[in-house]
């Protein structure tokens, strides 16, 4: 079968009705940041449906404007931490943190992209004002001081749930005493070494019992939370988001776009700030040790995907690029392979994860560099011809690892083979 009939079977496989869940088992739920992935995949054959991810989406919206990162549209044994444990009051149930803020760039990509312009306008200017108040949270709520960076209070929110960049900052988190019992369902559908550490479980949910105590109230977790980084994955995404959204206003006529180019002033100057000239890459930020983490992730060169860089930052990350490619056979690795803390197998310390490719890819295309866009963008193929659509993948084997069949990297394979980096 060839990648985009396999690709599109997937897609239908874990169609739930207007949501498409990551994989069977592992992630039955609507996820935030693979809606947006999904919904890509999905325009390349079916747009009603792709818009329709969206819509599903945002049901899970909160009254202050928060898009959480999961929506448990249905109940569904398979997963924990589920809306229990969460605890918070929404309908559908959702959890109570974020995910990187994809949707607004990826609404964007679908509008400019949509064979039925209709019908693409008539829902992208429906989720606009949705959009513009998730902004408005991440601004006034996770950025109260106007630093022109966001607070991140929890590992699962960068969406690179157990990356080395985490580490220190999680293991200065105390495991509550009074932790509620519980038992791990990932490690029952994937082998626990592609898996994070059983020490660091306890502090994901030990953060879960911190929010639960500040009653979701934000500006109480920038006092009490003991776990505050800045992410350059939620930072760089929302910074991209923020100029497809001032587009978007000045589109349709809105006329947001001065508040907007505030925040982006300020977002600007701040994720160069990150940038460290010795290692020739960007640092992930610990607001706790008013410290940068020294550890290169694949986030790294997501300043290039922002567009913040200058032409001689995006020329040392290419160099950056080629000294890890020496080091392992498929790019992009998600730890720096000569890092100490690089485990090629076990999630987010090392494997080739698609969607962090064509962020990537995309950041180069943009600066100028083809050629660093089209190795990246090939070797996601390949992984995909050799072993299928996983969750993520081996950098020097290219064995498939994690859960199989999975949403967001067959999303990948149509959206990114049709139309590699027309933006
Ligand atoms: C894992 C990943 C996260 C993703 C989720 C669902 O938690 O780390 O990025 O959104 O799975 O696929």
């Amino acid at each position: 079968m060839s990648l985009e009939r396999e690709a599109i079977r997937i897609l239908r496989a874990n169609d739930r009705g207007g949501f498409t869940i990551p994989t069977a088992g592992l992630y039955p739920f609507q996820w935030l940041w693979d809606a947006g992935f999904s919904a890509l995949g999905w325009m390349k054959f079916d747009e009603a449906r792709a818009w329709q991810e969206f819509e599903r989406l945002f049901e899970g919206q909160w009254a202050n404007g928060m898009l959480p990162h999961i929506v448990f549209h249905r109940p569904e044994a398979t997963y924990f931490p589920g809306p229990d444990r969460w605890g918070t009051r929404h309908t559908p149930p959702t959890s109570g943190i974020t995910q990187p803020p994809v949707v607004a760039s990826f609404v964007r990509m679908m509008l400019e992209q949509a064979e039925d312009q209709t019908l693409a306008q008539t829902k992208a200017r429906a989720l606009y004002p949705k959009i513009l108040a998730y902004h408005r949270w991440f601004k006034r709520e996770r950025d109260p001081a106007n630093t022109g960076l966001t607070n991140t209070f929890h590992p699962w929110e960068t969406g690179a749930d157990n990356s080395p960049a985490w580490d220190e900052a999680l293991a200065r988190v105390p495991v509550d005493p009074t932790l509620p019992p519980y038992t791990r369902r990932d490690t029952s559908h994937v082998d626990p070494s592609q898996r994070p550490h059983q020490a660091e479980y306890d502090r994901y949910l030990s953060l879960l019992e911190v929010y639960k105590r500040c009653d979701y109230d934000q500006l109480r977790l920038h006092r009490e939370c003991p776990f505050r980084v800045v992410s350059l994955i939620i930072d760089c995404v929302l910074h991209r988001a923020n100029r497809d959204l001032a587009w978007l206003s000045a589109r349709f006529g809105f006329g947001d776009e001065t508040e907007i180019a505030g925040w982006l002033e300020a977002s600007q100057g701040a994720i160069e700030a990150l940038w460290d000239e010795e290692a020739g890459l960007y640092y992930n930020y610990d607001r706790v040790q008013d410290a940068p983490i020294r550890v290169g992730t694949s986030a790294s060169f997501l300043p290039l995907y922002a567009g913040t860089s200058s032409p001689q930052r995006a020329h040392r990350l290419v160099r950056t690029l080629e000294s890890w490619a020496e080091q392992v056979r498929y790019l992009v690795p998600s730890t720096d392979p000569g890092h100490p803390s690089y485990e090629p197998q076990r999630y987010w310390r090392g494997p080739v994860w698609a969607i962090m490719n064509y962020l990537i890819a995309q950041g180069f295309a943009e600066y100028g560099y083809p050629e660093a866009a089209e190795r990246i963008h090939q070797d996601t193929l390949k992984l995909a011809e050799l072993s299928g659509f996983s969750e993520y993948y081996h950098p020097t084997t290219g064995a498939g690892l994690g859960g199989g069949e999975f949403s967001w990297t067959a999303a990948m394979a149509l959206w990114w083979e049709v139309s590699p980096w027309a933006h």
